[in-house]
C-alpha cells in the first residue's frame, strides 16, 4: 500500500484520482486550499487544507508520503491560470526539495503536445480561446519541470478532450505527440485518465518525462 499526498483532490480530476487510489487500497491525504469537495469519508482518506503554491505548506504535508501528486487548476474565469499553475509548479518543486520526498506526478495539459505538422496544439487555429491561458501556463510548467533533475517527476498530459465517461481501462500512453483515434479525435475519459495517473503514482516508470493518455 502506498501513502499519497494529492493536491487538488476536490477537483474534477482530483476526485477521480482519489477514487482510483482508494479503490486500489492506497492511503490518500487529500489537499486543497479550502479542503472542500473531496471524496466522501473513507477509512483510507484524510482531508487537509494545503496550498501547492506555498513551498512551506508542501514541505509540511509531504513527509511520510511515498509520493505527491497534483491535479490543481484555477477556478475557470475567476483565477489567473498562470498564477495557480506556474505558482503550484514552483511550490511543489521547492516544497518537495525541502521535505526530501522525491516522487511527484502532476496533471498537465494537452496544449503543448505536438500535432502532425510539428506545431503545438495550443497554436492550432481551432484551439478554444477560453483555454489558451491555461494551456500556455501548463506549457510553462512543463518547461520548469524539464529543468529539474533532482526529483522523480512525471507530467501527465491528457488528450485534447478530458471529459466525464466510462472507466474502460483501454487507452494508450504516448509521449510528446498528440494521440488521436482513427476518426482524428483526441479524447480520454476522466476515470481512464485517473487510472494512468495512479499507475504512475504507485508503479510509474516514466521518470522525468511527459507522457500523454488518450484512446
Ligand atoms: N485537455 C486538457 O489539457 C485538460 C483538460 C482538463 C484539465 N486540464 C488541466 O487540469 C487542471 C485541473 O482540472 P480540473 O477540471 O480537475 O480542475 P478543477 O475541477 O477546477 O479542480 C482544481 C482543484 O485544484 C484545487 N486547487 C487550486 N489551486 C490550488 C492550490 N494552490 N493548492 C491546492 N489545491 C488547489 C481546487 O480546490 P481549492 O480551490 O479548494 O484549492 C480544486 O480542487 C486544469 O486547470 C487544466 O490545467 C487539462
Amino acid at each position: 500500500m502506498s501513502k499519497v499526498l494529492l493536491f487538488g483532490a476536490g477537483g474534477n480530476v482530483g476526485r477521480a484520482v482519489t477514487e482510483e487510489l482508494l479503490n486500489r487500497g492506497h492511503q490518500v491525504t487529500a489537499a486543497s486550499r479550502t479542503g472542500r469537495g473531496v471524496h466522501p469519508a473513507h477509512p483510507l482518506l484524510t482531508v487537509v487544507a494545503g496550498d501547492a503554491r506555498d513551498p512551506n505548506s508542501v514541505a509540511e504535508l509531504a513527509p511520510g508520503h511515498d509520493a505527491v501528486a497534483s491535479t490543481v487548476g484555477p477556478r475557470l474565469g475567476v483565477e489567473d491560470d498562470r498564477e495557480v499553475i506556474v505558482g503550484a509548479t514552483r511550490g511543489l518543486i521547492d516544497g518537495l526539495r525541502k521535505a526530501g520526498v522525491d516522487r511527484l506526478v502532476v496533471l498537465g495539459g494537452a496544449g503543448s503536445l505536438r500535432t502532425p505538422d510539428g506545431s503545438a496544439l495550443v497554436d492550432s487555429p481551432h484551439f478554444p480561446s477560453m483555454w489558451k491561458a491555461n494551456a500556455t501556463a501548463q506549457a510553462e510548467a512543463l518547461s520548469l519541470y524539464r529543468e529539474v533533475d533532482d526529483l522523480a517527476w512525471t507530467f501527465v498530459s491528457p488528450a485534447a478532450h478530458l471529459e466525464p465517461g466510462d472507466r474502460t481501462e483501454v487507452f494508450r500512453i504516448g509521449g510528446d505527440e498528440l494521440l488521436t483515434d482513427q476518426d482524428g479525435n483526441s479524447c480520454i475519459s476522466i476515470p481512464d485518465f485517473a487510472i494512468a495517473v495512479v499507475d504512475q503514482i504507485v508503479s510509474g516508470t516514466a521518470i522525468r518525462r511527459r507522457i500523454s493518455v488518450a484512446y
